[in-house]
């Protein structure tokens, strides 16, 4: 496991798989991701026998916040892409359960990411991808210190409209200095 001071975040196990068609069924959670059809749970099986062929560094993590004695998934967040020369590699974020978005849960888990990213696996660069459409997610993102360094103009079609997708990231200097 690795905590932070209100989640954690840990390995995603098949139990995990009917949370993930819930929350990527929904259009709204949907709206933010590059997902755009539903999702069956054979998909979803299929999806989660691939990634134990994929480095164990690059395996998603459940985020889960403290309910009660337990704990209570609520998305989840994972590094891809790891270049090991240039010890870069992107972030992806999924806060499913959208009663508890805006309550800091996604910018906590971003941060418990780069700590991981930084500390534990060296890299030097962390970078995402982000609609231009979703101001709640680039807030999380500037809150823990990504710095905007590029727009894709007119990179993302959704629902009849052309949408500009921003790339942002943050260096391991930025994230000692801060
Ligand atoms: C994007 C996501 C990870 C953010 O996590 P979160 O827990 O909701 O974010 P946080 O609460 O840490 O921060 C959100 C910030 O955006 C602000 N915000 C919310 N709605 C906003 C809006 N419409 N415009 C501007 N800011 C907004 C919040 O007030 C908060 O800022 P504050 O702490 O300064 O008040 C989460 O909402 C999510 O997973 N959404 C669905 C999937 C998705 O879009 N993933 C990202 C793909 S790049």
């Amino acid at each position: 496991m690795i905590y932070g001071e209100r989640i954690r975040l840990r390995a995603l196990e098949e139990e995990d798989l009917p949370l993930f068609v819930r929350w990527l069924n929904d259009p709204e959670v949907r709206q933010g991701l590059v997902i755009y059809l539903p999702l069956s749970h054979t998909e979803e099986k299929k999806w989660f026998t691939g990634l134990a062929q994929r480095p164990a560094d690059e395996r998603p993590l459940m985020i889960e916040i403290r309910q009660g004695e337990g704990w209570l998934p609520i998305g989840d967040i994972g590094l891809q892409a790891i270049e090991w020369r240039a010890r870069s590699a992107e972030v992806g974020i999924l806060i499913g359960e959208k009663s508890y978005w805006g309550q800091g849960y996604g910018s906590e888990a971003m941060r418990l990411m780069l700590k991981h990213a930084f500390d534990t696996l060296n890299l030097n660069r962390v970078f995402l991808r982000v609609y231009a459409h979703n101001p709640r997610a680039i807030r999380a993102y500037e809150k823990v210190g990504f710095v905007h360094e590029g727009r894709m103009r007119q990179a993302r079609y959704h629902a009849g409209e052309y949408f500009d997708v921003l790339l942002m990231s943050v260096l391991r200097s930025e994230w000692q200095a801060a």
